[in-house]
């Protein structure tokens, strides 16, 4: 999934350019800019292009014009923001450069897609079962377990914590291999975490971080 990140340099009254161009000159931010935007697809309106002197380098330019008209060399046109995020294609990430009111319009066409989908009754999928493997996978992890504790590296308590935990991530005591929702893993882990509050160490541990901000290997 694409995600749309709008890169904003605003002063405090709200002033994001002056004149066609930034009302600053602040090399830090622009040094921080091209970090973040190296290598994404930009989109931005037709001016804040024209107040490049030249189009940045290693970024695409996706410039958003209604005159059918324009183009520019550097400049790849789209004359509405669908067009913009199509041409930008399968990338993770569409940087916006924010200008001409565009973050309202993206949030204005995206709350329209969520009202359209609502309007057809979408329901989101199903949350997909997560694998169990079972006291098989829970038995290769309790030998690393032990092969820590023989080797010094954790202590009887913490091979107990790691047991637990082995336990939870295997799904129980199931033998066999299947799957189940993730609200059972949850469940487990609860009672897991429930069964440790239970004992004087897992209380000391709470109580050590809590009070010094540092684990205790007790
Ligand atoms: N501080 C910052 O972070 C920052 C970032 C970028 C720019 N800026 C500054 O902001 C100023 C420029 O911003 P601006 O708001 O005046 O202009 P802009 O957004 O860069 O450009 C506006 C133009 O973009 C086109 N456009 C915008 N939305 C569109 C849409 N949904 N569909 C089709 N075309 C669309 C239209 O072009 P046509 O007129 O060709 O149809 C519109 O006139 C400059 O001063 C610049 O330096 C500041």
């Amino acid at each position: 999934m694409t995600e749309i990140t709008f890169y904003v340099a605003r002063a405090d009254n709200g002033v994001i350019g002056k004149d066609g161009a930034l009302p600053w000159h602040l090399p830090d931010d622009l040094k921080h800019f091209k970090k973040q935007t190296m290598g994404k697809p930009l989109v931005m309106g037709r001016r804040t292009f024209e107040s490049f002197p030249k189009p940045l380098p290693g970024r695409r330019h996706i410039v958003l014009t209604r005159d059918p008209a324009w183009s520019r060399p550097g400049a790849e046109v789209a004359h509405d923001v669908d067009a913009a995020i199509a041409l930008a294609g399968d990338v993770p990430e569409i940087a916006g450069v924010s200008a001409g009111g565009m973050p309202d319009r993206v949030i204005h066409d995206a709350k329209a897609v969520v009202r359209a989908l609502a309007a057809t009754g979408y329901r989101p999928p199903a949350p997909a079962d997560l694998a169990v493997f079972g006291a098989p996978l829970a038995a290769e992890l309790n030998l690393g377990v032990h092969l820590m504790r023989q080797a010094g590296h954790i202590t009887e308590y913490e091979a107990h914590i790691a047991r637990k935990l082995a336990y939870v991530l295997c799904g129980g005591d199931v033998t066999r291999q299947s799957t189940a929702p993730e609200q059972y893993f949850l469940d487990l882990e609860r009672e897991a975490f429930k069964s440790l509050c239970g004992e004087q160490k897992t209380l000391a541990r709470m109580e050590h971080l809590l009070k010094k901000g540092k684990v205790l290997r007790n």
